[in-house]
């Protein structure tokens, strides 16, 4: 969800104004693909690394998150939808956390959209992460290094229960990973976007959705098999 800060500088406005034009952005989008079916939508709202930013755009917007849930967690019970949050929990601060684990809660038993929000957020650190905990396994016997594969690994990770994402949108013109689902994205679809994210809307997303639709996705097959020609 990139492109708060141009947003609002392009209109001499404050970054967390962007911010909050992007929370209007998310609640809109969480909707549509709510509505029209998408199983798992997953959101980059703060990286491990935003920690960096200044003082007050990191209190905004850990404000700006516990707004965000306390007030859309009755939306989501309503909408079937089950909240989870992946990154590094214990660097969010104890107030945020706590809203953030009674929407967990309470959502728990939803059948509809899964919406995670990946907040303190690394991949590589979610990788490393992963990588403790199966070198405790086997230092506990009940793994074997010879059984460390990329399904093994797979289970070690905060997506652990969840499918590899099918597609992914950048906005704001970037054309980067940044540290996000590293693992994950190995075969997923990407596409990127000039609009930045407070101007992603509804049109924008169903203009990605048939993008999505027009990629053949091989899997490292070739196009005759993927056919079923062969
Ligand atoms: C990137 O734009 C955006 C972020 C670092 C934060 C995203 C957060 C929100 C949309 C609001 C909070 C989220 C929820 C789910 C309540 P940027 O600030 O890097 O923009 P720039 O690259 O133009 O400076």
């Amino acid at each position: 969800m990139d492109g708060n800060g141009r947003w609002a500088k392009a209109r001499m406005l404050q970054r967390i104004i962007g911010h909050q034009r992007g929370v209007e952005t998310v609640k809109k989008i969480v909707e549509e693909c709510s509505t029209i079916g998408i199983r798992y939508l997953t959101l980059f709202a703060f990286s491990a690394e935003n920690w960096l930013r200044p003082k007050t755009e990191v209190k905004a917007l850990m404000m700006l998150l516990k707004h965000y849930i306390t007030a859309e967690t009755s939306r989501m019970l309503n909408d079937n939808i089950r909240f989870r949050v992946i990154g590094n929990r214990p660097e969010l601060p104890p107030d945020v956390l706590h809203h953030l684990d009674e929407a967990i809660r309470v959502t728990a038993g939803n059948t509809g959209m899964t919406l995670t929000l990946a907040l303190s957020y690394g991949a590589r650190q979610e990788i490393a992460a992963a990588a403790r905990r199966v070198a405790l396994e086997v230092a506990a016997g009940r793994l074997t290094p010879g059984e460390i594969d990329d399904a093994c690994l797979a289970r070690f990770l905060d997506t652990a229960d969840m499918p590899d994402p099918d597609f992914l949108i950048r906005t704001s013109g970037e054309m980067r990973i940044s540290n996000f689902l590293l693992w994950q994205l190995a075969y997923t679809e990407l596409y990127f976007t000039e609009k930045n994210w407070p101007d992603f809307d509804r049109d924008e997303l169903y203009k990605a959705l048939v993008h999505y639709q027009s990629r053949e996705r091989r899997f490292g097959k070739t196009s005759d098999q993927v056919k079923g020609r062969v």
